[in-house]
């Protein structure tokens, strides 16, 4: 059972929504800690560098437009399997297609405009956060629930 770190990105439709208390409740729920937290803008360069195997895409120019449009907020989660429990919890790409129950499922309508983006596997994780952190910039701490939300001898 791996203790990892993911990058999450609450997109411009989350903030101007005013879903970010609630998107994030779902991950604090969930058990995971928040190491770094910031509201930043996407610059277009950014937006390349973090989006890099879809700059070819046809649907990349919209993509950057929007992911450039507003602020977002960058945040990074860990926990145990967190990159692929995380991923579970944001649901399917598209709104449309999300299981309900879902972070996109439950409130988002658009394959573009999907609220959250998460890390998709270990080296995406190292990659992003690295993009949107300085290594000072995240925390470790032992929050006090912690032997509330699993057993101890689970490993
Ligand atoms: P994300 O998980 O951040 O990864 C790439 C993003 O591109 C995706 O969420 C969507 O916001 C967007 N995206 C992916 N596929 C499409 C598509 N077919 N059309 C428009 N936007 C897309």
């Amino acid at each position: 059972m791996a203790l990892e770190r993911t990058l999450v990105l609450l997109k411009p439709d989350c903030v101007q929504r005013r879903l970010m208390g609630r998107v994030i409740s779902r991950f604090e729920d969930k058990g995971f800690n928040i190491v770094a937290m910031k509201m930043l803008r996407v610059t277009p360069e950014l937006a390349k560098t973090h989006y890099a195997e879809h700059v070819a895409k046809p649907f990349y120019p919209a993509l950057e437009s929007f992911i450039t449009a507003s602020p977002i907020v960058a945040l990074v989660l860990e926990g145990l399997e967190a990159i692929r429990v995380t991923r579970e919890i944001l649901g399917a790409t598209s709104g449309l297609k999300a299981a309900a129950g879902t972070i996109r499922g439950d409130f988002s309508g658009s394959r573009q405009m999907n609220l959250v983006h998460a890390s998709d596997g270990p080296d995406a994780a190292a990659r992003e956060i690295a993009l949107y952190f300085q290594p000072g910039e995240l925390q470790s701490y032992e929050p006090s629930l912690t032997p509330w939300f699993r057993a101890s001898d689970e490993g």
